[in-house]
């Protein structure tokens, strides 16, 4: 870590403001957790920053898993769900609100800077886009909603959505078709995805003449990878905005916004990529924003800051993006995807020694993203299985009783470990 700047009054107690705005998480971490991290944390604190691990076992990543404050004996895999972040990202939050209350207007502007300095940069480098093309959110929801409500639409234009969008994907095009006059046409997708040939000819065929929108996940609530590239260029050619859910990618594996191609992405960064609940982000391409009006400014082009919701934000939240931001650039996004490839491969192998259980993610990887993974358990129902596994194993899963499924989820990141699929797998053999 740099030599740092002396604390300042007000600032950030124990974390200099440069560390701070540099996203120094170890320094803020230092700050309100320290009484409490152990002792692998206290060396991050003291500027020793974590490597990508060399291998994707449990003992790999043991050092990472340190990082993260879960209570003992509970083990949580529902980050589908909510993400749990690491506990310098907790600390980083902390420290920003508690510099809000020391000195409002200056940490107003430092935690300001952060964003603009470090965390849309880090963002724009790790999603492979500009800076200028990312507005940040409080979460996927929010900026499905700009992207739907900005796409310029005339009365009678039809916009393609699949059958497993989350309603976020959905609820705002359904708006538009009252309000605009739009049409909304859904295109069944099977659950499982059988290939990502049968998934981009299925979309093909439900194009029509009147389709200017193609909105579809990344990857599906039930953890089903659609093949973004190859639609993004589908609807490329036929004149389509394309207009991606990527709440479910973003974090767990890498994610190239300009070489997938998309017009629009909406993302939440309190799932995988591990932010702060109340985090997520909006892209427009460049190119595409004469035809994705800002519903702030909607007579404008000009610049992609026409995308920010306006007004007051938490920018302590935001600013502690960089927290994050540093924690998988230290132990990178491709490890991360290995990491939990690794982990649900060990799980599907444990969940095909039950003979009641039914999996429907299957091991084809280009259908079928790294950290989630559903399965039917016959003669039980999921929801009620959820409570239970919490109630006699302490274990957080979730259940996905959509796409025709009474199916269980299960979101494994990074700091979940084999010891924790086994119980899981005994547990789920004694309902
Ligand atoms: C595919 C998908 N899209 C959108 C959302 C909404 O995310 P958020 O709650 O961050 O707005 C979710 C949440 O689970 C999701 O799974």
């Amino acid at each position: 870590m740099e030599r740092d700047e002396p604390a300042r009054s007000t600032g950030y107690r124990s974390v200099s403001r440069r560390a701070f705005l540099a996203g120094g998480a170890a320094g803020v971490a230092s700050a309100s957790l320290s009484a409490c991290v152990p002792e692998s944390r206290d060396r991050q604190a003291a500027g020793v920053r974590l490597t990508a691990p060399a291998g994707t076992g449990d003992e790999a990543w043991a050092r990472v898993r340190e990082q993260f404050v879960l209570e003992r004996g509970v083990a949580y895999m529902n980050n589908a769900s909510l993400g749990m972040p690491p506990a310098s990202v907790a600390a980083a939050v902390g420290a920003g609100y508690e510099a809000l209350s020391q000195e409002p207007l200056r940490a107003k502007n430092e935690l300001s800077e952060a964003i603009a300095g470090r965390v849309r940069p880090g963002l724009a480098a790790m999603l492979g886009a500009e800076p200028d093309e990312l507005a940040l959110t409080r979460n996927a929801s929010e900026a499905l909603h700009i992207g739907a409500f900005g796409v310029r639409l005339r009365r009678g234009d039809e916009v393609l959505v699949t059958s497993q969008e989350h309603p976020a994907g959905l609820r705002p095009w359904e708006m538009r078709a009252e309000r605009d006059g739009v049409r909304v046409s859904k295109v069944t997708i099977p659950s499982p995805l059988e290939s990502a040939d049968q998934t981009v000819a299925l979309v093909e065929e439900a194009l029509t003449p009147a389709t200017r929108v193609v909105a579809f996940c990344h990857v599906t609530r039930g953890g089903h990878l659609y093949p973004v590239r190859r639609l993004c260029a589908l609807a490329r050619e036929r004149g389509c905005v394309s207009h991606v859910d990527g709440a479910q990618a973003v974090g767990m594996f890498p994610v190239d916004l300009h070489d997938l191609g998309c017009d629009t992405y909406s993302a939440s960064l309190h799932k995988w990529f591990l932010g702060p609940m109340g985090t997520g982000v909006f892209y427009v391409r460049a190119a595409a924003r004469d035809r994705v009006a800002s519903v702030f400014a909607p007579g404008e082009v000009e610049g992609g800051a026409v995308y920010r919701p306006p007004g007051t934000s938490a920018l302590p939240l935001r600013a502690a993006l960089a927290a994050s931001l540093e924690f998988l650039e230290d132990v990178t996004v491709e490890a991360v995807e290995a990491r939990t490839r690794h982990l649900s491969d060990y799980l599907k192998a444990r969940l095909a020694q039950i003979d009641r259980a039914t999996l429907l993610s299957g091991d084809n990887r280009e259908v079928c993203c790294p950290g989630s993974t559903i399965f039917e358990l016959e003669g039980v129902d999921a929801v009620e299985a959820v409570g239970l596994v919490a109630e006699r194993a302490q274990i957080h899963i979730d259940e996905h009783q959509r796409d025709g499924h009474n199916a269980i989820r299960v979101s494994t990141h990074v700091y979940n470990t084999q010891a924790e699929i086994d119980r899981l797998a005994t547990t789920l053999e004694e309902l």
